[in-house]
């Protein structure tokens, strides 16, 4: 039979934020799939790797293959089933063939670094996707969380909701977190700068205060 498959959440970059039990179980696995800034924190295990980008199709019939003979670990940033790569593995294995360990997610570090709750947010990504619907939750809630991608930038965001009526709210872009050019910034959502979390952040949208 198959080795069930490792879906494990690596936290939201620097190894220090990654769960002992998560580091075990990648150093017990045999084949580590993922994004190369993911993969390079454990080069120095030499295990086979497959390296993650615009090739999920390439990847499902790698860990197919190789999860016959092998223990195949996904390692996913932040938490794996927060807009990340859980939703795609459910539909081309049975949950019962994949093991999840959660991992702490970028929004969780945002938060704690602002030294905001989150249990009253409502959550949004654009990362790969459009803008529909982030202005009515905006309007319908004092404090969202939003992944952002680079593409779809803070700035960008802040005058599309900006031209769509919404002002009066705080807006902290929040980028390259737990890593040492880590860097939180703090605007009115009128003033968000073209060159603000371009590579991709977590930005929160507030008219609450914290
Ligand atoms: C595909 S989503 C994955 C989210 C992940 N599952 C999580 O729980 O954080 C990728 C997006 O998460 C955010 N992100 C991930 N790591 C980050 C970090 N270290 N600093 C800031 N944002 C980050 C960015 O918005 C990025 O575009």
């Amino acid at each position: 039979m198959a080795n069930p498959i490792r879906v494990i959440g690596v936290g939201p970059g620097n190894p220090d934020y990654t769960a002992p039990l998560a580091v075990d179980l990648i150093r017990s696995s045999d084949v580590l799939v993922g994004g190369e800034r993911l993969l390079a924190h454990y080069a120095g295990l030499g295990k086979e790797c497959f390296p993650l980008h615009n090739n999920l199709r390439e990847m499902i019939e790698f860990i197919e293959e190789r999860r016959q003979d092998s223990v195949v670990a996904v390692l996913a940033s932040g938490d794996p089933g927060f807009y990340g790569i859980l939703g795609y593995l459910k539909k081309h294995f049975p949950e019962e063939e994949l093991k999840v360990v959660p991992g702490l997610s970028s929004i969780q570090l945002a938060c704690a670094k602002l030294c905001m709750s989150w249990h009253d947010a409502a959550f949004y990504s654009v990362h790969g996707r459009d803008m529909e619907g982030l202005a009515d939750l905006v309007r319908a809630n004092s404090k969202v969380v939003v992944l952002t991608d680079p593409n779809k930038t803070p700035g960008l965001i802040a005058r599309e909701l900006v031209a769509k009526g919404i002002s009066n709210m705080k807006v902290y872009v929040c980028e390259n977190l737990s890593y040492e050019d880590e860097r939180i910034d703090e605007y009115e959502i009128e003033t968000v700068p073209d060159n603000a979390g371009n590579s991709g952040c977590v930005l929160v949208i507030t008219g609450s205060g914290k």
